[in-house]
């Protein structure tokens, strides 16, 4: 391989690898699926409590809107916003704020996953 070839390759590579690990934007969730948001909220009567922009049957107000101004705020006023406290929020809020009025409901770990990469765009 001429040297030239072998520098195009090497940034090519390069290139990859950051599109690999989504930039560095800790928006994305590797592996996630957002548009299970509707099933899972259907699931776990998530919008039975909350408001959540762009989902059916989902205009609750028990919760916090989740999407929209109110979406940016620090989770249960504890948490930064990212999407890794989101997943843990989702799947155990008791532990995180013991006596919310959010219960434990066994969300798996995809269903958190996929809704929290949702939540994380919108
Ligand atoms: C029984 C009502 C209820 C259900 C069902 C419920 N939540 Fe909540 N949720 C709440 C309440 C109340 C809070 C506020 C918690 C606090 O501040 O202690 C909350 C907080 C949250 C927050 C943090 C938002 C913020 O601004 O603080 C997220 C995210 C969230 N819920 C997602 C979900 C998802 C996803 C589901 C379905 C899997 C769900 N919730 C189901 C009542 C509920």
């Amino acid at each position: 391989m001429s040297r030239r070839a072998c520098i195009a390759a090497l940034l090519a590579a390069c290139a990859l690898a950051v599109a690999g690990c989504g930039g560095g934007d800790d928006a994305a969730i590797p592996g996630a699926d957002p548009s299970r948001a509707q099933e899972v909220s259907d699931t776990y009567g998530c919008g039975a409590c909350h408001t959540i922009g762009g989902l059916r049957d989902a205009s609750g107000r028990v919760g916090p809107e989740l999407t929209g101004g109110d979406g940016h705020r620090a989770i249960a006023g504890r948490l930064p916003r990212t999407p890794g406290n989101l997943q843990r929020w989702i799947r155990t809020p008791q532990e995180i704020a013991p006596g919310s009025l959010m219960p434990d409901m066994g969300v798996t770990e995809r269903d958190a996953r996929d809704i929290a990469a949702y939540l994380s765009s919108h």
